[in-house]
This record gives C-alpha cells, structure tokens and sequence, in this order.
C-alpha cells in the first residue's frame, strides 16, 4: 500500500520535472535601455575582508542589452569559487548583506535548476556569474553584454535600485553594494553611449590590510587559473538569445512550481 503510494509520488513527480526542465522560465531580451544610462555599485572597504571592487553597468550603444564591466578583488584564498549577483534589494544603511534579500528573478524562475550559461536568458535575470561565470581566482576583471538586464525603470529587469552581492561557494556574503546612477539616460535622445571598456582593478592599500593581492592561484573546483586580472578586459559580445512567448512563460512559471513541489516530496 505504501510502496504503491510512493511509487505513484515518484511517477508524478518524474513526469513533473521532465515538463519543467524544456520549459524553463525565459527571460525576454531588453531592446529599449535609454541611451547613457549608466550606473556603477561600489563594494566597500571592510574590515571584514579585503574584498573590493566596482560593476559598472550601461546601456549598449543600440539600447539592446547592458554593458557590464566587473572589477572585484581581495578574494580569500579559500572559499571559491566566488559568485556575484544583483540582488532585490538595496543594501540596507547599516551595510548588513543579508538585507538584500534574494537574486533579482522577476521572472520567477528560482533557484533550481542551476543557470545553463548557454541558454543565459533561462537564468535568474540577477545571476551575473551563473551567466557569465564565476570567480575562479582572487580577482575578477571581465566585460560582456547581458540582454537581460535593464536600465530601464519601467522594466521588471532594472536593476538601477538594486545591489551587487558577492559569495563564497557556501554562499556566505562577503561584500555587496548598492548600484548608484551616475546617468539615467534618455530615451528620447540616441547620443552615443560612454566608456565602454578598459575599467581597471582596484588599487591602493586601505585602512585595513586591503593589499591588492594580484595572485591567479585558482580556488575554483574547475581548476582554471585563466583569468589574468592585469589583461584588458575583452571586447564586450552579444550573445545571441531567442526570447520565448509570453505564453511559453507562464506554462514554465507553473511548471517550475510544480517542479519545486515534486522535489520537496522526494526529500
Ligand atoms: C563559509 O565560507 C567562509 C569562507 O569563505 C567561512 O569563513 C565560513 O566559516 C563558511 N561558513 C560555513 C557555514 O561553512
Ligand atoms: C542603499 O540604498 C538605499 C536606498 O535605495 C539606502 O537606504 C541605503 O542606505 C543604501 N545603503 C548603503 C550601505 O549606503
Ligand atoms: C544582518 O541582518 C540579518 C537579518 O536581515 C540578521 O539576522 C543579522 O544578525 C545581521 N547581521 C549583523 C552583523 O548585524
Ligand atoms: C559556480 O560556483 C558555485 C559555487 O560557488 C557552484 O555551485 C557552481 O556550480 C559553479 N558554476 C559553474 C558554472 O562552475
Ligand atoms: C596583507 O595581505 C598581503 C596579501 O594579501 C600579505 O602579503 C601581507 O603580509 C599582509 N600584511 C599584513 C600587515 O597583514
């Protein structure tokens, strides 16, 4: 009786999750960032750790997608690989990470299945490394366009309020910081785009022992100790995404839910 039970739970939870897994909530490609717009989240100096660093974030020249230009240093030694992520919420004043509450998601996709990199528009909109990669070293110098960010304040994808949170791998938060707008841009004027590339790292000793480590020793399980912080940050590319219909999305938000649930039974 029993036995027939869990397997009728197993089997509805199998056929539930393989609906969920091809029908991943996708986030649509933003086209229309004001043109300028541009913000830029500091991560403080601490005395917690030596973790600092900026992401400076701008609309792309066409207003298709955000430039993003990541220079975070002073990672430990252990703990890697490191993540990073727009966050729901500002830092509250008292700079208490945890107060940024959980990723930007306003799509509703969740946690779970963790962000396939090369279908980026199926990832959390807010999970910048799970797009793009994570830190692998004690430092990270990276530029790319991410089509699922917005510089839009009228988009569910905006992230001008929000903040920036860096992980350990055991998702202990080691530094976040609110974006600030340094523009917000004009969409009714198409006047070129700023600085696009070339941010540099972090440099100077701080009050605390904030030495800027430069060493590429990798703490990822990957093993890779590629990411050289002194190079130039790569051309920025688009990366090619189809969004899905309206539609597709709301059978994939409920989907998801189910999957969850599935999930939860089986635990
Ligand atoms: C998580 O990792 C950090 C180092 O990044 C460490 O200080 C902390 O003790 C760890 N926490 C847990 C709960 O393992
Ligand atoms: C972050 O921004 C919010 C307002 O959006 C502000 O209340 C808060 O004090 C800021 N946090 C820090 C650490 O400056
Ligand atoms: C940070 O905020 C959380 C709740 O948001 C609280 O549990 C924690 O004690 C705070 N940490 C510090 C150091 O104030
Ligand atoms: C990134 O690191 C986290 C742990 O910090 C890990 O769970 C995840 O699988 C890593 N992602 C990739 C693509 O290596
Ligand atoms: C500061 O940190 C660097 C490496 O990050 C280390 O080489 C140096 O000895 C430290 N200095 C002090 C005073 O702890």
């Amino acid at each position: 009786m029993l036995a027939s039970i869990v397997a009728t739970f197993l089997a509805a939870a199998a056929i539930v999750s393989a609906q969920t897994s091809s029908l991943v909530a996708s986030a649509p490609v933003v086209t229309n960032n004001p043109i300028g717009a541009n913000y830029n989240a500091n991560l403080p100096v601490q005395t917690k750790n030596a973790v600092r660093g900026s992401v400076v974030a701008q609309s792309n020249p066409d207003g298709k997608g955000v430039l993003v230009n990541v220079a975070i240093a002073g990672l430990p030694l252990e703990g890697g690989p490191f993540m990073y992520h727009i966050h729901e919420k500002p830092v509250p004043t008292d700079g208490n990470c945890t107060g940024t509450g959980a990723h930007l998601d306003p799509y509703k996709r969740g946690e779970v299945p963790a962000c396939d990199s090369t279908k980026k528009e199926t990832c959390q909109v807010g999970d910048l490394s799970g797009k793009w990669g994570n830190i692998t070293a004690q430092s990270l110098s990276a530029s790319y366009v991410d089509e699922y960010i917005s510089t839009n304040p009228a988009d569910p994808a905006y992230f001008g309020k929000l903040s920036i949170v860096v992980h350990s791998s055991n998702k202990t938060r080691l530094s976040c910081g609110n974006f600030t707008t340094i523009q917000a841009g004009d969409v009714s004027t198409l006047k070129p785009a700023g600085p696009s590339s070339g941010y540099a790292l972090p440099t100077g000793a701080s009050p605390t022992n904030n030495t800027l480590s430069l060493s590429a020793t990798a703490t990822g399980t990957g093993g890779e100790s590629a990411q050289n912080p002194t190079a130039t940050p790569p051309a920025p590319n688009a990366p090619s995404a189809q969004p899905s219909s309206g539609a597709q999305k709301v059978l994939a938000g409920a989907g998801a839910l189910m999957g969850a649930a599935a999930f939860a039974m089986l635990l």
